[in-house]
């Protein structure tokens, strides 16, 4: 069996679908179930669904031989695997943001800065040689600026409603180009090769 860690939430929907076109059977994952590990119909895939950020972790142990998770939570959790394919999928961009008032706040001394991308926010800061202090925290970072948590905030965009339902705006665009990627573990990749290649094969068929 081969066994997929696939993340919750805004990627869910989209990956199932490519895996789809690629012949798996995902019907399982439209099922209203609480259970955490599910088996496509025909045996031969296996799914575990958890938040994105445990996708690199459960891939890196290889309890999971491939995942689908964003470039946003590679890049954050800096795990030891292989990323084999740019998916396409889930095109968004790791912006800093804040109130349009505010656009000179990127200069102000010990800038607060909100974010869930702790160690990607701490290293592009340090990189700049800007001295800010993170406010880490675990969803709706939008609220942070608003409420004065932070000056602003570290996070990924991709339509734009949320800042915008806060009265927010892209300061600036720092990783413009964040796709869904198909990670694999690294040993699986060896001992399972008859049975990973071709799928990975075929996914990189499908997304061109
Ligand atoms: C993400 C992100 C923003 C929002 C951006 O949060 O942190 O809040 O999506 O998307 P948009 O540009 O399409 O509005 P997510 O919905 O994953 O949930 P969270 O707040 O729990 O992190």
């Amino acid at each position: 069996m081969i066994y997929f860690a696939l993340a919750k939430g805004r990627l869910a929907e989209e990956s199932a679908k490519l895996l789809e076109r690629c012949g798996v059977d995902t019907a399982v994952l439209r099922s209203e179930t609480r259970r955490l590990v599910l088996e496509s119909a025909d045996g031969k895939f296996g799914f575990f669904l958890v938040k994105p950020s445990d996708v690199p972790i459960y891939v890196e142990a290889g309890v999971a031989d491939l995942g689908i998770v964003g470039k946003d939570t590679l890049l954050e959790e800096n795990r030891d695997l292989y990323e084999m394919l740019d998916l396409r999928i889930g095109r968004c961009s790791m912006c800093i943001a804040g109130f349009p008032a505010r656009k000179d706040a990127l200069t102000r001394p010990c800038l607060r800065v909100a974010t869930k991308y702790v160690n990607t926010a701490k290293r592009l800061f340090f990189d700049r040689g800007e001295e800010v202090e993170i406010v880490p925290l675990h969803g709706s970072i939008e609220l942070a600026p608003v409420t004065g948590l932070s000056d602003v905030i570290f996070d990924v965009v991709q339509t734009g409603s949320t800042l915008k339902a806060n009265g927010l705006v892209v300061l600036e665009e720092v990783f413009p180009e964040i796709t869904a990627r198909l990670v694999v573990n690294k040993v699986c990749l060896k001992t399972k090769s008859e049975q990973l290649l071709p799928l990975i094969g075929k996914l990189r068929e499908v997304v061109g």
